[in-house]
């Protein structure tokens, strides 16, 4: 018996389950469940990945706490999991206790070892919203060939990658205001005195070609420090010792699996670490997108190493979904949650359609709903789950729901269980396709064998009628060893069967018992087919969702006139002792004069302003404040860290309605 730890990537807590995560974690399922089938003792691990600015950011923009969008998230993923048949073992997130005492933990490990350095660094910080930004949150032109609108570390036009303090014309997408540099004391983990240690774990363990060249690729370029801090504010994890500095969320999100490992050995009184410390014999495995390739491939088993833990065995990567062979698209429609996919279809479907994709390959997987229609209805409907029904209607309503006591076709039987151990293999070595094929030709060897008794017409003719019963007992045995190789693929599909059938849940070790002179259930509808109607509801209801997001960010016209913008004309201005930021304005509204505050005084002397034209929100509600009350808003932009007011084009009365 084999100890086996195996992993899916921590999905992100900021956002649903789609399709795409569905990929990973129904071949992990899969794989998990085919393991648990040979009767190893194999521990599924999942967790959410609860840190992060995009999480701040998104609880901020919600008006929650990132705890309680984390718990929001976490419900909802759980559920997701559970409807699509996911089982982990544990499913924790990496908002934990112990995911903070191991984290910890290891990086106070990294720095007795001497792999922590301090730097002084130069960040983008946006002093609207008083933070510092990550590289997606910076928006501007790429620095290569100029295309605009392009993201802080890449662009999208010319590929090229660079740091975002290149980006010409830069803006905070946080604030929607120019950012400016700011130097910040970060840690660093020196990745590089883990350069011939990585070389070697990665020849003598389980990583795809292509990815091994990739991360030679990356060892060749020399590897450079690892920044592992995020200043405040951050939702995270402070880092001992050092004040307002947190870890990034990519070195607590891999410890996240240990965290969710300890947790669910916490439960059953086992010790994580008999399965984490350098010389344990438990097998690891990870299974990740090719996005995540680096992390998994240089930071985690460097980390691990470095901190004196085992290493994994194995990372198993997949490509992306695509939808109709695109890239999966929000605007386009093909952005699927799997919410939205399960009110209209169910997860069997996937599942299958899923395996009959999956290979071993890196490669993209396409879900193509013509195809996804053909091969559920054809394959699994009319051909797998046929048999049963076309046998089990005889057996119950002709022999009293009682299998022969013999074999009809000993060579039939033989060579669907022929195929047992290159099934296992295959399910071993992430091989669905290749299982699905021999799944689909051994259903056409035992529905071809039905075809040619023909026990339809032999039940009519009372010397033939006995031998129905062998043939469709035959069937009945074809179908057990058949839904028995698509158990871990189907695993609810089997309960019903081993019900129908009355017989023992079905593991590796026992699938190959036949069922003679036994008694079996009245068969129940297994699956229905799909209709294109639910795929076509489906795309609806998903077009609707897109539609709704996107209008939240968008106004309407009625929106636009509800803003009472004038042109006013400032009659006084004066300074604030007590304030550094605003000025107190006299402004000439036409028919009335107001009050207002504004927080210019840093770009404005009041005297350079008197006499100037500029914008005004007039029926902004008065907001009562330490100097007084403020009527109304200037408004203003801002350019190399100076705030500059708005002003009409020509001389026009104050007053005058903008529209
Ligand atoms: N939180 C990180 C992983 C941390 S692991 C220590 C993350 N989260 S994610 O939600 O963006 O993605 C989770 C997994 O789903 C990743 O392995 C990712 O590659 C995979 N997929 C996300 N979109 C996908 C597709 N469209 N297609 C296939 N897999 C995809 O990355
Ligand atoms: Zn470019």
């Amino acid at each position: 018996m084999r100890r086996i730890v195996v992993t899916s990537a921590l999905p992100y807590a900021n956002g649903s389950i789609h399709l795409g995560h569905l990929v990973e974690y129904i071949q992990t399922d899969i794989w998990a469940r085919s393991q648990k089938m040979s009767g190893n003792e194999c521990v599924y691990i999942c967790a959410d990945d609860s840190h992060g600015t995009p999480i701040m950011l998104k609880a901020k923009e919600l008006g929650i706490t990132p705890e309680e969008l984390i718990e929001k998230t976490y419900d909802e993923h759980v559920k997701d999991f559970k409807d699509f048949q996911i089982e982990f073992d544990n499913f924790h997130t990496t908002h934990s206790d112990e995911n903070k005492e191991i984290s910890q933990k290891i990086y106070q490990s990294l720095r007795d070892k001497g792999n922590i350095v301090s730097k002084e660094i130069e960040q983008f910080y946006d002093n609207e919203a008083k933070m510092f930004l990550p590289d997606r949150f910076i928006k501007g032109e790429c620095p290569k060939c100029g295309a605009k609108d392009q993201y802080g570390d890449s662009c999208e036009e010319c590929g090229a990658t660079y740091s975002p303090t290149d980006v010409k014309n830069p803006i905070s997408t946080v604030s929607n205001t120019t950012p400016v540099t700011k130097k910040t004391e970060h840690v660093f983990f020196q990745l590089s005195s883990y350069e011939s240690f990585l070389k070697e774990w990665m020849q003598n363990n389980e990583i795809q070609k292509e990815i091994k060249n990739k991360l030679s690729e990356w060892l060749e370029g020399g590897l450079v420090d690892w920044d592992i801090t995020r200043d405040k504010p951050y939702f995270g994890f402070e880092i001992p010792d050092l004040k307002d500095k947190y870890f990034y969320v990519w070195l607590d999100a891999p410890i996240g699996y240990i965290a969710s490992h300890k947790n669910y050995c916490d439960k059953n009184k086992q010790n994580y670490l008999d399965d984490w410390k350098e010389s344990s014999n438990t097998e690891l495995y990870h299974f990740i997108g090719k996005d995540i390739a680096y992390f998994h491939g240089l930071f985690w088993p460097a980390m691990l190493e470095g901190a004196g833990m085992r290493k994994p065995n194995g990372v198993y990567c997949h490509g992306f979904l695509t939808i109709d062979g695109e890239k999966m698209s929000k605007s386009r429609g093909t952005f699927f949650n799997a919410r939205t996919y399960l009110n209209h279809l169910l997860p069997d479907y996937l599942r299958y359609y899923f395996s009959s994709r999956l290979t071993n390959k890196i490669e993209d997987i396409d879900l193509n709903f013509d195809d996804f229609m053909t091969r559920v209805n054809s394959d699994l409907v009319g051909k797998i789950i046929n048999i049963g029904s076309r046998c089990a209607k005889f057996i119950n309503k002709d022999f009293d729901s009682k299998l022969s006591s013999e074999v009809g076709n000993e060579e039939l039987i033989k060579s669907v269980l022929s195929r047992k151990e290159e099934i296992i293999q295959n399910y071993e070595a992430r091989n669905y396709a290749a299982n699905m094929r021999i799944i689909s030709s051994l259903s056409d060897e035992v529905n071809k064998y039905l075809d040619d008794e023909k026990p339809w017409v032999k039940i009519k003719d009372d010397s033939t009628k006995g031998h129905v019963q062998t043939i469709c007992s035959d069937g009945i045995n074809g179908f057990k060893f058949i839904i028995g190789y698509l158990k871990p693929v189907l695993p609810e599909i089997a309960n019903k069967v081993e019900n129908l059938l009355n017989c023992d849940s079905i593991t590796w070790s026992n699938i190959d018992n036949q069922l003679k002179d036994h008694k079996i259930n009245a068969f129940v509808p297994l699956i229905t087919r799909i209709n294109r109607e639910s795929i076509e509801k489906m795309k609806e209801e998903n077009n609707k969702e897109s539609a709704a997001a996107e209008d939240t960010d968008k106004i309407t016209i009625d929106d636009f006139i509800k803003l009472d913008l004038r042109v006013a004309k400032i009659i006084n201005a004066k300074e604030l002792e007590e304030s550094r930021k605003l000025l107190e304005l006299e402004v000439d509204l036409g028919d009335e004069t107001r009050t207002i505050f504004a927080g210019i005084k840093k770009s404005y002397s009041p005297d350079e302003l008197i006499g100037k034209l500029v914008v005004v929100i007039a029926n902004l509600k008065p907001r009562k404040m330490k100097f007084g009350t403020s009527n109304g808003m200037v408004l203003a932009t801002q350019h190399d860290g100076d705030i500059i007011i708005i002003q009409p084009e020509k001389d026009v009365s104050p007053g005058s309605k903008i529209s």
